[in-house]
């Protein structure tokens, strides 16, 4: 990790030094491992939770299952909202069994105790029954803090944990030209998959499997590393600024011919893809002098706000630990990763896509194919069972069983990493001080 880059190109201000730390296998194949990453990573960290949309009046609430957590939260009268753990304080039955739902009172099913929506028990069956007396009132589901950004809802078991804002940090800045405020979850996939959850995050953490996994992006996504922007901020999260609208300038795949499905993005726009023969590059620059030209007509007010390279290129935000948020102009993926409850070799896959609401449109392109522009229900399967998690993620999972049996080989001896792969070896070096107890 201490060669001077040839191509990549990490930004002046965001390359943040690494250990060189041996990325080895346990982590991704050892129960001790797993249990030190449920004992000191994952109650300390902001996890999202859903989206606000769920929330909208007094008495939704949402479920989040999270390894061997599961977390309700809920909208109050007064339109705060409140994070519980799920679980009865009588006898620690899960009291909420469905993804969402709206309730004047959260009643567990086992024996009937009823709770008001700020936590509060206030009823139970024979309350004179009870050594201490009536429980009611005194007893409460044990509290989380919740917190929210743009359409999300977060929540943190960590009370010492940084306020959810000043944790997403740099991200609030950096998307605030989106608007993603008033943006809308149409697709809400989830997948039970054979690996470990850090397979998927180093796969986000690099673009150096573009040319392989994804050869079909390099006709209108630029994965050429000298056009690439990674950063690493100081908050553990990093970024990936990738050239849309512009095919890729690897050397082996430059070619005079606007490819598709670069042309009929161009002549969307009503850029006729043969000017710009022999010089596909510029189409890039014409895609945005013609969204600024006719964005607002078409109904895209977020345009305004957006700078030009919102407003054509890829933004990948890799969050620490373990959640993604890629942005382009027109769609907002969230892809992550959980843990199983139990089994380190599972995790759980989920890829939301969100959308801007624009006025009169039905239908919306995602990359499951074209959905109705409202608010989705959440659809689990099993992966391999057929159901795509969209054509990329279909992809980058393809890679995830053959990855984790090949780091149970005896013959893997840890990581040999290139330096565009330098945000994976500061991902497992802050995991590493996690688990470690080291922060
Ligand atoms: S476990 Fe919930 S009421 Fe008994
Ligand atoms: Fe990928």
């Amino acid at each position: 990790m201490t060669a001077e880059p040839m191509l990549s190109r990490y930004s002046a201000e965001y390359d943040l030094p690494v250990r060189g730390d041996p990325i080895t296998a346990e982590r991704y194949t050892s129960a001790e491992w797993m249990k030190a990453e449920d004992d000191h990573l994952w109650p300390r960290v902001w996890h999202l939770g859903g989206v606000l949309a769920d929330l909208e009046e007094e008495g939704d609430l949402i479920r989040h299952n999270f390894g061997r957590e599961s977390v309700i939260m809920v909208r109050q009268a007064d339109g705060s909202i409140k994070a519980f753990y799920n679980s009865c304080p009588h006898r620690g039955n899960r009291l909420v069994l469905g993804d969402v739902g709206s309730t004047p009172r959260i009643t567990c099913g086992y024996h009937g105790w009823q709770f008001d929506l700020d936590g509060t028990l206030a009823r139970v069956q024979d309350p004179d029954d009870f050594p201490g007396g009536n429980p009611c009132g005194k007893v409460h589901l044990t509290e989380l803090r919740c917190e929210s950004f743009g359409p999300f809802v977060f929540w943190c078991m960590d009370p010492d944990a940084k306020p959810l804002l000043e944790w997403l940090d740099p991200f609030p800045a950096r998307l605030a030209g989106y608007g993603l405020d008033n943006w809308v979850r149409v697709l809400n996939l989830s997948a039970d998959c054979d690996f470990n959850w850090k397979i998927i995050r180093d796969n986000f953490n690099e673009s150096y499997h573009l040319p392989t996994i994804h050869p079909e992006l390099s006709t209108f996504i630029n994965d050429g590393l000298s056009d690439t922007l990674f950063e690493m901020y100081p908050s553990g999260h990093n970024s990936m600024w990738m050239k849309g609208h512009q095919a890729t300038t690897r050397a082996d795949h430059v070619s005079g011919e606007v490819p598709a499905p670069l042309d009929e993005i161009a002549a969307a726009w009503g850029i006729d893809p043969a000017d710009y023969k022999g010089r596909t590059a510029d189409i890039r620059q014409a895609v945005i002098d013609a969204k600024r030209r006719l964005g607002a007509e078409r109904g895209y007010a977020n345009y305004a706000d957006m700078t030009d390279q919102q407003l054509v290129d890829y933004f990948h935000c890799t969050l620490f630990p373990n959640l993604t948020i890629t942005m382009s102009p027109e769609q907002c993926q969230i892809l992550r990763t959980e843990p199983h409850p139990t089994d380190p070799a599972k995790c759980v896959f989920q890829h939301w896509v969100l959308v801007p609401p624009i006025k009169g449109m039905k239908e919306v392109m995602t990359p499951v194919g074209p959905v109705p522009l409202r608010h989705a229900e959440h659809r689990h399967s099993v992966y391999g069972d057929g159901v795509s998690l969209g054509f990329v993620a279909d992809q980058d999972l393809s890679i995830g069983t053959s990855q984790q049996q090949g780091l149970n080989s005896r013959g893997f001896k840890g990581c040999i990493l290139t330096y565009q792969e330098k945000r994976i070896q500061r991902f497992h070096e802050l995991l590493d001080d996690y688990v470690k107890g080291r922060i």
